[in-house]
């Protein structure tokens, strides 16, 4: 017999299914709760609420695993190619060779951005945050293909707009960052692959010889494999509940980014630099840095440390610090803000405080530190994320429309006003 639960509601007795993951992850299914007692539950930031069966990423936070599909994300950081890892995540299975060589092909061919696009992005001030350009210019470039607005389209038109994402995003982060240094934009091109295209175009300029950097290329391509996918976070769950209204891939991805942008989620990586940066010239020592993070009283917390779901270490963050130890020596780097954050890190760890809250360095810890050795601007670093993340806010967005899921709709526990009568202005 399958397993249940019991819950008491003034002395009558309720049954209530149980479900289990893959992973033997158990769930009480609250599904007929309210039908059947009145009663809803309560779960403030969805702490302990499981808002859908999914089979794309596991991750199990007290042990630090994360896989894809069930694939280890230290074997597919070290062994694979983003654009593997997003055919993983996006249709289920790793490509075969000439899965890989369409997908890789079809991605290619939609590099451009339709030229009227480049309107928009100049009237933008020179100051514009390009996540702000981001998330605006994915709602915007929905108004091109019209034909996507159809939540009935069949699969071949879903997989072009996926092709079309996968290969427009890079342009137009690339082009945001050109639009805030004034430089001119610089077109994809074919020859070059994903990662080395980006590349290309974010840092080549009319008037020099450049090429891509192996040793950059190679970080980029592990940081976003790092970041391709995390179950549901805010922004997944956001591209989800966008999604669940089927409103368009191109605006469900916009509302990830949104999402990601916030300094407790993807822009975290942003502030993790500008806090390290503040202690280093602050030069008053880690200790009142820390103690400032202690304090109830003081806003300021150690960003890139804690998360919801990891409480003993992220399996990203342990993989990206080699990372960035790797890509500063093999660059000859020296940068005073690594050893800042090495230094924070050890004396975080050894602390009561952060011990019994179980808060470690996190994914974003690190991953600014690789991006300033790549000469990635600070306020380009969450667009980095998103970036990375594409592949995962389609993978979601996709699950939850084949699936038919019912528009996501949380309910409340109103604790306003009781009904009262309207008051004349003259009254009140
Ligand atoms: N510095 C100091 N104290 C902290 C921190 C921190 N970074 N993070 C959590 N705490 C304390 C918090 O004050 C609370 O203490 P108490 O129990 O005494 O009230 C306790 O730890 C639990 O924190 P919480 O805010 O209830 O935990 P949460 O699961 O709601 O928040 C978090 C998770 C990631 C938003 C939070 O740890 C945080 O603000 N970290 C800094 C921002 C950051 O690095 N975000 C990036 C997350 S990784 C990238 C991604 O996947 O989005």
């Amino acid at each position: 017999m399958s397993e249940t639960v019991q819950v008491i509601i003034d002395k009558k007795t309720y049954e209530l299914p149980v479900v289990e993951g893959s992973e033997n992850e158990k769930a009480i299914d609250i599904s007929k709760l309210r039908a059947q007692t009145g009663y809803i539950t309560l779960d403030t930031g969805y702490k302990n609420t499981g808002a859908t069966t999914s089979g794309i990423t596991f991750l199990d936070g007290e042990k630090g695993i994360l896989r894809y599909r069930g694939y280890p994300i230290e074997q597919l950081a070290e062994k694979a190619d983003f654009l593997e890892v997003a055919y993983l995540l996006i249709y289920g299975e790793l490509p075969s060779k000439n899965e890989y060589s369409d997908f890789k092909n079809n991605i290619t061919n939609h590099t451009l951005i339709h030229e009227d696009m480049r309107v928009f992005l100049e009237a933008y001030p020179t100051k514009a945050h390009p996540m702000g350009i981001l998330a605006a210019s994915l709602s915007t470039i929905s108004t091109f293909y019209p034909e996507a607005q159809n939540p009935n389209r069949p699969k071949e038109a879903i997989d072009l707009t996926i092709h079309r994402l996968l290969a427009k995003v890079p342009t137009l982060a690339a082009w945001a960052y050109k639009n805030a240094v004034g430089q001119p934009v610089v077109y994809p091109k074919n020859k070059y692959d994903y990662c080395e295209n980006f590349v290309n175009m974010m840092f080549s300029l009319p008037a020099y010889e450049y090429s891509p950097d192996p040793v950059v290329v190679n970080a980029l391509n592990k940081l976003l494999i790092l970041h391709a996918d995390h179950e549901q976070n805010c922004s997944a769950s956001t591209v989800r509940i966008v999604g669940s209204s089927q409103a368009n891939l191109y605006a469900s991805v916009s509302s990830g980014v949104s999402a990601l942008w916030g300094p407790l989620h993807g822009g975290a990586n942003q502030a993790v630099i500008e806090m390290l940066e503040k202690i280093m010239n602050d030069g008053g020592g880690l200790m009142k840095w820390i103690n400032k993070a202690k304090d109830k009283q003081d806003p300021f917390r150690l960003m890139g440390f804690g998360h919801r779901v990891y409480k003993n270490f992220d399996p990203r963050a342990k993989i990206i610090k080699k990372a960035a130890d790797d890509v500063l020596n093999k660059m000859g780097i020296v940068d005073p803000v690594l050893e800042i954050a090495k230094e924070l890190e050890e004396v975080a760890l050894n602390d009561d405080y952060f011990k019994s809250r179980g808060l470690y360095p996190n994914v974003d810890f690190y991953s600014g530190i690789i991006y300033r050795a790549l000469d990635i601007p600070t306020e380009m670093f969450t667009v980095m994320f998103a970036l990375g993340r594409l592949p995962g806010w389609i993978a979601q967005w996709k699950e939850m429309s084949e699936e038919n899921q019912p528009i996501g709709r949380p309910r409340q526990v109103y604790t306003g006003a009781k009904e009262r009568d309207y008051l004349d202005i003259n009254k009140r």
